[in-house]
């Protein structure tokens, strides 16, 4: 069980060995801060643990929705849904919900690390540009976006931003970087690292190296439709 602070909000929740709250989400959280989410519809695209979702509950939105690909990061959120006591979030399995609303804000923090999906990897995997996820969300809210509606999401510098810039106009979006923080890149993403180089040879690609230690860069990003801007 995880309790930290996200500006004013206390959160209590519960992880598992596959599904966490990863700095990336701790990031989104603290520019969360400041929007408003008072009478707002809200999805949470890629919900997990549901910690996104539970806070624009806690912020006062109308109603939340969550979608995941994996079962067990549906389970996950109803338990902190009712852990944290909240009614208007309803967390559902992307391929059994047919969907027909529409939404103020969509956020969410993707799986967006260059390597291949494979079971079990889907908290993290983005496919070999790390966008395949970051594709599926501007797929989404090309068809649940509210007219002047607006996406915040989060993109390492590892995956293709080049590529999801691109993706993000060619389906009526802008993509504007708001935000950035740097964190070193952990042990575990040696196992994909010559993706990460191949890439970078192709601009598909970025990390800092400082005094030896190799950083990743991660930004957050807002999108809406261009005709709003
Ligand atoms: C990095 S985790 C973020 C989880 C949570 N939102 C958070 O901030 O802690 C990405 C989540 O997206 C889900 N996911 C991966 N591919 C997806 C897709 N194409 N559509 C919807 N959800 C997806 C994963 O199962 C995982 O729960």
């Amino acid at each position: 069980m995880k309790k930290f602070s996200a500006g004013l909000q206390e959160l209590t929740i519960l992880e598992t060995g596959k599904i966490r709250v990863t700095r990336y989400s701790e990031f989104l959280l603290l520019y969360l801060e400041n929007l408003a989410f008072s009478q707002q519809r809200i999805c949470d695209f890629g919900c997990g643990t549901g910690v996104l979702g539970i806070y624009a509950a806690k912020r006062g939105a109308h109603s939340v929705t969550g979608f995941d690909i994996d079962p067990d990061a549906i389970t996950l959120s109803k338990e902190n849904i009712s852990l944290n006591d909240f009614s208007n979030f309803q967390p559902y399995l992307i391929k059994d919900h047919v969907n027909r609303e529409s939404y103020d804000f969509i956020i969410s923090n993707p799986a967006s690390l260059p390597t291949v999906k494979a079971s079990g990897k889907e908290f993290f995997s983005g496919g070999v540009y790390g966008i395949d996820m970051i594709r599926d969300l501007f797929d989404f809210s090309a068809r649940h976006l509210e007219k002047d509606g607006r996406i915040f999401f989060l993109q390492t510098s590892l995956s293709s931003i080049n590529k999801a810039a691109n993706y993000a106009h060619n389906k009526g979006f802008n993509y504007k970087i708001i935000g950035v923080f740097q964190t070193e890149i952990r042990d575990h993403y040696q196992e994909f690292w010559h993706r990460v180089e191949q890439n970078q040879r192709t601009g598909d690609a970025h990390f800092v190296e400082i005094n030896g230690t190799h950083s990743e860069i991660v930004y957050l990003v807002e999108a809406k439709y261009r005709d709003q801007l």
